[in-house]
């Protein structure tokens, strides 16, 4: 792998213009998008996108999102559009919304896994459009975390974990929603959630009428199981600290929590509960508001390993609506231990 003075650039036009030519050149730039950070290349340079997976440190059996400015650019890349995917991308595009659709000759194998189909998503972050319309090209990205770590919520993430590796990385701030977009296979009649993100089961039904959730959404693969979303099948947004998920009231986990106290062991709570707690805690969002514990959860997750927190117990998030999205993340990060109170 190639060694890098990443560069670290600003959303100003002229930096704009930086990240826009070294991605055309080939280079991996990591840009803000609204959701989380992702690792850019030009999505039609199949060399280019080979980098990202290296980078990362990603299984090459892991396909990637294609990133798009405007509506135009989709058809190029797929096979056909349905109906399904028109209602979605007029309803919540540009936005935290991925489709998979059936993929166009023009995708690289390297995109798409080998797979028959392409994921696409037009991000709403003005800086991440900015870029994408200044390369002039649909820009490949997966979050820009190394392989099965948190995803990165700031321009100081990305830097932890790809520092030496890109070209550059454009600081946008934090991204505002925090966990990864939803997916969802419209390529089949029926469409299918894979992965819940801010854009809610609720909302995809309130324009496409019923959908079918994965099971992997919400529970482990069986060993050899396929999985519809490769992404589904590795290890996920685990930090070095053993993450166990309880589920219970808020008191039953207060009261849970320090009846386990002891060197090593801290929390992963909700703001409220952090004052009653007898051990380091680390909130990551306010109690009944899943839109804040969406914006915190990933920097909560690598700030425990910063604190040298060993075992963490992570308070369970509602499981509808914003809160699956983040249950989803919780769930592979304690690698799917959960422990149920019995109150
Ligand atoms: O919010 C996001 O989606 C961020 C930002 C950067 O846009 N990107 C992101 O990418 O989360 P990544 O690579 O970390 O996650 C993409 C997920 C993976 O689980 C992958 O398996 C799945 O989407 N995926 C990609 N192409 C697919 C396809 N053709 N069929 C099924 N799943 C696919
Ligand atoms: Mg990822």
């Amino acid at each position: 792998m190639d060694f890098y003075t990443t560069r670290l650039l600003t959303d100003a036009p002229e930096d704009i213009t930086v990240a826009a030519t070294l991605l055309r050149e080939g280079e991996l730039v990591a840009i803000p998008t609204e959701t989380v950070y992702g690792l850019a290349a030009d999505a039609l340079n199949g060399p280019a996108v080979a980098r990202i997976f290296q980078a990362k440190g990603r299984p090459m059996d892991n396909p990637l999102i294609v990133h798009v400015a405007d509506w135009d650019e989709v058809a190029p890349l797929t096979a056909e559009i349905p109906e399904n995917a028109r209602k979605l991308a007029q309803a919540y595009w540009p936005g935290p919304l991925t489709m998979i659709l059936k993929k166009s000759a023009r995708i690289p194998d390297e995109v798409s896994a080998g797979l028959s189909t392409v994921a696409v998503r037009m991000p709403s972050h003005p800086v991440a459009r900015a870029i994408i319309k200044a390369s002039g090209c649909p820009l490949a990205a997966p979050s820009a975390n190394r392989s099965g770590i948190p995803s990165p919520t700031t321009a100081a993430h990305v830097l932890a974990d790809m520092d030496g590796r890109i070209a550059a990385v454009v600081d946008g701030g934090e991204c505002r929603v925090g966990v990864e977009s939803t997916v969802v296979d419209v390529s089949q009649p029926v469409p299918r959630l894979l992965r819940p993100g801010g854009i809610t089961p609720e909302m995809l039904e309130e324009v496409v009428g019923l959908i079918e959730i994965d099971p992997a959404v919400t529970h482990a693969l069986d060993e050899g199981a396929v999985a519809a979303s490769p992404g589904m099948k590795y290890k996920h947004y685990a930090p070095k600290a053993t993450i166990l998920l309880i589920k219970g009231t808020s008191e039953g986990y207060v009261a849970y929590v320090n009846a386990h106290r002891g060197d090593g062991v801290g929390a992963l709570c909700f703001e409220e509960q952090a004052a009653g707690l007898q051990v380091p805690a680390v909130p990551y969002g306010r109690q009944d508001d899943p839109a804040s514990q969406a914006h915190g959860v990933f920097d909560a997750l690598r700030r425990l390993d910063e604190l040298g927190i060993q075992t963490a117990y992570a308070a369970c998030p509602a499981e509808d609506g914003m809160g699956l999205a983040v249950y989803n993340r919780l769930l592979r990060a304690a690698a799917f231990q959960v422990v149920t109170l019995n109150e």
